[in-house]
């Protein structure tokens, strides 16, 4: 049995950065592990939804799913999606075995003033509706595995924490008990290039 590790989180805390640095160290120490980040969730499974409750909650349910496949074949999962509602993240932690919450923690203030996509000043214009934290709720997780403070730590400490409390779980094996694995980073931005090309992801 295998295990899923969420990320959550506002938009621009960090959940693609870190989910992708873990991921990647994951794979290095020999792990089967997939990243689904909430962009290729919404382009390949849940593109006919929207961002109302409902929608929000079918989308974070289909994760979860997902996730519960591959699971039960040993691959780990990495989700990287907002997930803004409680019950929602409560049912998944429910359907997974071993669910692994990383609430990704950072202000409002400092997410928009990040604005990594230019997304916090188009909602403020209402461009946007249903903005996570601008005109959504964020409920934040209370009882999560582990919490990342973005806005006080840099992207090493954070991953840190989490590889760490894979390991105290023994979810993970620790880097110096492993050979020193294929560096798969270069084939997965080949792989994500071949994808974008196709249909399947946005260019990075
Ligand atoms: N400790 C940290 N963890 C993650 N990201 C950080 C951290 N400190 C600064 N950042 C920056 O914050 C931004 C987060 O963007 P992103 O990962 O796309 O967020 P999200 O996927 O949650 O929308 C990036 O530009 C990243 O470099
Ligand atoms: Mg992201």
């Amino acid at each position: 049995m295998s295990f899923t590790l969420w990320f959550t989180g506002l938009s621009g805390a960090g959940k693609t950065t870190l989910s992708r640095c873990v991921y990647l160290e994951l794979r290095r120490r020999g792990l089967a592990a997939e990243l689904l980040d909430g962009d290729i969730i919404r382009t390949n499974f849940s593109s006919e939804l929207g961002f109302s409750r409902r929608d929000r909650d079918v989308n974070v349910r289909r994760i979860g799913f997902v996730s519960h496949l591959l699971n039960r074949h040993g691959v780990v999962s990495v989700v990287a999606a907002i997930a803004p509602y409680a019950l929602a993240r409560a049912q998944n932690r429910e359907l997974l075995e071993n669910y692994v919450e990383v609430f990704v923690n950072c202000p409002l203030e400092v997410t928009e003033r990040r604005d990594v996509k230019g997304l916090y000043a188009r909602a403020r214009a209402g461009q946007i509706s249903n903005f996570t934290g601008v005109s959504d709720p964020y409920e934040e997780p209370r009882t999560p595995e582990v919490t990342c403070f973005t806005d006080r730590e840099d992207v090493a400490t954070s991953v840190g924490r989490v590889l760490e409390y894979l390991q105290d779980k023994g979810l993970a094996p620790p880097a110096a008990d492993c050979q020193p694995g294929e560096d798969c980073e270069r084939a997965d931005r080949q792989w994500r290039s071949r994808l974008a090309r196709l249909g399947y992801a946005r260019a990075d």
